[in-house]
């Protein structure tokens, strides 16, 4: 199973490659962003550290007409541009180069597809024509279109010879009923085992280290229910602003962007059970049983435990922003949550009653993702006098990114004659501990990809109860604008009402600490 393979992988491990099958990569959009920014870079690095196949072959397929030879060229300078290490290794991608190559084709002419055949085909070695894993870097809009042409071309089988899979991106949908139909569209050639669904965040090594840190530390798994725990902040919050994506996140806003995806990842993996095996299917069965757990939001409760902010112009670092509403592509009168914060309750027997709080935004003052573990407090009789009424409770908060690490927070006794106590913590970085090797998402998921392995991936169902989550948000929100509670300035942490939403229950945000 990958989790403990990725051992292996890590600094220190011996780097070897698994025994991974010889596959064609044939990826739909190839003249996309994506596959410059992200999919080439890190098949670039899977090459370079020796963890591809032996033999593999990548196919761009797009329709702007070009050779092979230009489209290496153009991937190599934006190589130059988004590769994680610099300087670029002229000799791994003059060999890396030489799997690469170019099919022109229209994504709804049947004969693209014949040619692409037959460009699989010529590559002599039936494997690189058999096994596909096939990358739809194209828009949701167009997956059963180009599903069901493969499956034409026989391309794509459910049942061998050779394996073929289907990588999709997010979004995947807008709402439960247009993600229920790309599963269908999806599966109507295809099996769900062929479908592998990403989320980027699951291809964090922090990420993935929340089940291994969970279920391999006896001392923190107990204390992992209601009964030490007192409530749980997941914030991922971003300096960027919408900048040039106004369009896309016009139609998105941060629910849809951001929480429904990355948030309930994050969190079905903080709360869920013990999974029986690593296997993907058991993995899997715990994050959707969790997220069905998450108790059902009427409009009332979106009204009392949900709130969505948006920015007003202000300063992030010293830098000026505009507000959202004069982002380029957005409505002047835009109600389109740019923040959002939830609090929500798990109704299992581990979870009863512990609050879970969730916020993500745009243009805060900081980039940092983590989640915090916040224990109940002692009962304060021995150090009220010296100490006040409030002592810190314990937590511990596991740093995502960036500064990657996990701290221990607790009370400790100020050294002198007075009984005076502060806050301390202990800190494990990644960093210090394992040296700056940190590989991007995309190159964890691709290698799973290509090894078959879903764990990482978001199952059919994973993907509808996560939208019926966020669908319930939204339709509370329904023809309700935005009140002065809810916009922020650029560089805050976010709307007032974001801090209401805790303090009902005693509880404060914790802004995610500056880690030098
Ligand atoms: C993407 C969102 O899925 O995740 C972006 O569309 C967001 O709006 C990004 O900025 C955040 O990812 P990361 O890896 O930078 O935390």
């Amino acid at each position: 199973m990958h989790i403990l393979n990725s051992l292996d992988k890590a600094p220190g491990g011996n780097g070897d490659r698994k025994n991974l099958d010889t596959c064609s990569i044939v990826i739909f959009g190839a003249s996309g962003d994506l596959t410059a920014r992200k999919l080439i870079p890190a098949l670039y690095h899977l090459f370079k550290e020796n963890q591809m196949p032996a033999t593999f072959r990548v196919v761009g397929f797009a329709r702007r007409e070009k050779t092979d030879a230009v489209w290496r060229q153009e991937l190599r300078t934006a190589l130059e541009q988004f590769s994680r290490t610099h300087p670029v290794d002229n000799a791994v991608w003059a060999a890396f180069a030489d799997n690469i190559f170019y099919c022109v084709g229209d994504l709804t002419d049947d004969a693209a597809y014949s040619k692409l055949e037959a460009r699989l085909s010529a590559f002599g070695d039936p494997a690189l024509r058999e096994n596909l894993l096939f990358y739809l870097a194209i828009s949701p809009s167009q997956f059963g279109e180009v599903v069901e042409q493969v499956h034409r071309s026989q391309l794509l089988k459910r049942e061998g010879p050779g394996w073929q899979r289907i990588v999709v991106e997010k979004p995947f949908g807008h709402d439960l009923a247009s993600a229920h139909k790309l599963n269908h569209e999806l599966t109507r050639y295809a099996n769900e085992s062929q479908v592998f669904r990403i989320d980027h965040y699951l291809g964090k090594e922090t990420v993935q280290n929340i089940l291994m840190f969970r279920f391999s530390n006896s001392i923190f798994e107990r204390l992992w229910t209601r009964e030490s725990v007192d409530h749980i902040q997941i914030t991922v919050s971003e300096k960027i602003g919408v900048g040039e994506r106004g369009g896309y996140y016009e139609e998105a806003g941060a629910l849809r962007d951001m929480v429904q995806n990355h948030m309930l990842q994050v969190l079905s993996l903080i709360a869920m059970e013990p999974p029986v095996s690593l296997e993907a299917e058991s993995v899997r069965d715990e994050k959707v049983k969790l997220l069905k757990s998450i108790r059902p939001l009427t409009s009332e409760d979106v009204a009392r435990q949900i709130v969505r902010g948006q920015y007003f112009a202000g300063a992030v670092g010293g830098q000026p922003r505009p507000g959202y509403r004069q982002e380029t592509k957005v409505k002047p009168d835009s109600n389109v949550e740019t923040f959002a914060a939830l609090k929500l309750f798990i109704d299992n027997w581990r979870w009863s009653g512990v609050p879970f709080y969730l916020r993500t935004g745009k243009n805060l003052p900081m980039s940092a993702s983590e989640v915090r573990i916040q224990f109940r407090p002692t009962p304060n009789v021995l150090f009220a006098a010296q100490c006040g009424t409030q002592l810190d409770a314990n937590a511990l908060t596991l740093r995502l990114q960036p500064n990657e690490g996990i701290s221990l927070h607790f009370n400790g006794k100020v050294p002198g004659m007075s009984l005076g106590m502060r806050p301390v913590r202990m800190h494990f970085s990644y960093d210090s501990e394992f040296g700056a090797y940190t590989p991007e998402a995309y190159e964890r998921l691709l290698l799973e990809a290509i090894a078959g392995d879903a764990t990482l991936f978001i199952r059919h169902d994973e993907v509808e109860t996560a939208w019926k989550i966020a669908d319930s948000i939204r339709t509370g929100w329904e023809g309700k604008p935005l009140t002065n509670r809810e916009f922020y300035a650029a560089g805050t942490w976010g709307p007032i009402a974001a801090d209401d939403l805790l303090a009902t229950l005693g509880h404060t945000w914790h802004e995610p600490q500056v880690i030098k």
